[in-house]
């Protein structure tokens, strides 16, 4: 199987951070870093796309000095989670249930979005990353800056995210992981602009890049791969939810969730819920 370095760490408060602790991205979030403000300018405004458990926006606050904050997430019951943990400690600290694909804040209502781990999960629906970009985009101000965190090496994300006809620029950097795992990505944009192409115009270029990528330079299916499934299925049939685990590394897991791969399973594929060696296979050849 290709690399299982883990994607993800458990804090110690119940929290839940994924792809590196936020404290290891303070050096790169710091306003003087990205050119916002002095640092400890408390009139920048934040905006965290797809929080999840993450201590990310307190790390924005306490260690970088911003102090308007607004997390989001689509999840109900995370962001019921962090608004009772912590909705009552600081007012600038809001967290706000909303889908980031779709228009979830006014026009030029921020100078920093913030994105660990949230593009790649959504980079598993095609459309879904073209809608983040276009949203977080839209709700900039002119020269604010979208940070995103990923998994994925600079040599997909660099053309990704050099879309023709939408306004920024764009620098990437690796981050070491100190907690464990593979290198992660920074990818910097400053939006130039309030200029963008049309929709259908950024989907054509991402879906042609995710394809390239997807199926001629990091294919699903190597034959080493091919030999570890068999392996890790050991003969067996196996539950989905036993598939999902053995068949893809944490890191692919924080991209593709078990529901999602649930949902892309087809009957003929899993019969009865159930997957063989065989049907495993035949699945990645598909979807690769
Ligand atoms: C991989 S997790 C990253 C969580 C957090 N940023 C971290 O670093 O630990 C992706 C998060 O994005 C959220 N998410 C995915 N799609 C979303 C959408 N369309 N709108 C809002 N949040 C979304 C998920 O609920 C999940 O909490």
């Amino acid at each position: 199987m290709a690399s299982s370095s883990s994607s993800s760490t458990v804090v110690q408060d119940s929290s839940f951070e994924w792809l590196v602790d936020p404290k290891e991205l303070v050096h790169l979030l710091l306003p003087s870093a990205l050119g916002i403000g002095e640092t400890g300018d408390d009139e920048a405004r934040v905006c965290v796309v797809g929080c999840g458990r993450s201590r990310l926006g307190h790390a924005l606050r306490d260690q970088c000095g911003y102090r308007w904050i607004s997390s989001f997430d689509n999840d109900a019951n995370v962001v019921a989670d962090m608004r009772a943990r912590y909705g009552k400690d600081d007012p600038r600290m809001t967290w706000i249930q909303a889908d980031i694909t779709q228009p979830f804040a006014p026009k030029g209502s921020f100078d920093l979005c913030v994105d660990k781990g949230t593009l790649d999960a959504v980079l598993c629906a095609k459309e879904a990353a073209t809608d983040l970009i276009c949203q977080v985009h839209r709700v900039l101000a002119e020269r604010g800056v979208y940070v995103i965190v990923s998994l994925h090496p600079e040599t997909f994300l660099k053309p990704l995210l050099s879309i023709p006809g939408i306004g920024f620029e764009l620098k990437c950097s690796t981050i070491p992981c100190l907690s464990g795992g593979s290198p992660r990505t920074a990818c910097v944009l400053r939006k130039k602009d309030g200029s963008q192409a049309p929709r259908n115009i950024i989907l054509k270029h991402q879906l042609a890049v995710m394809n390239k990528h997807f199926q001629q330079d990091a294919p699903l299916l190597t034959p080493s791969r091919r030999v570890a499934i068999y392996e890790a299925f050991g003969g067996d049939v196996l539950s989905l939810a036993e598939a999902h685990r053995r068949v893809f590394t944490d890191d692919e897991r924080t991209e593709y969730s078990l529901d999602d791969f649930c949902a892309d399973v087809n009957s003929r594929i899993a019969a009865e819920g159930k997957m063989s060696f065989q049907d495993a296979l035949e699945f990645l050849e598909q979807n690769q």
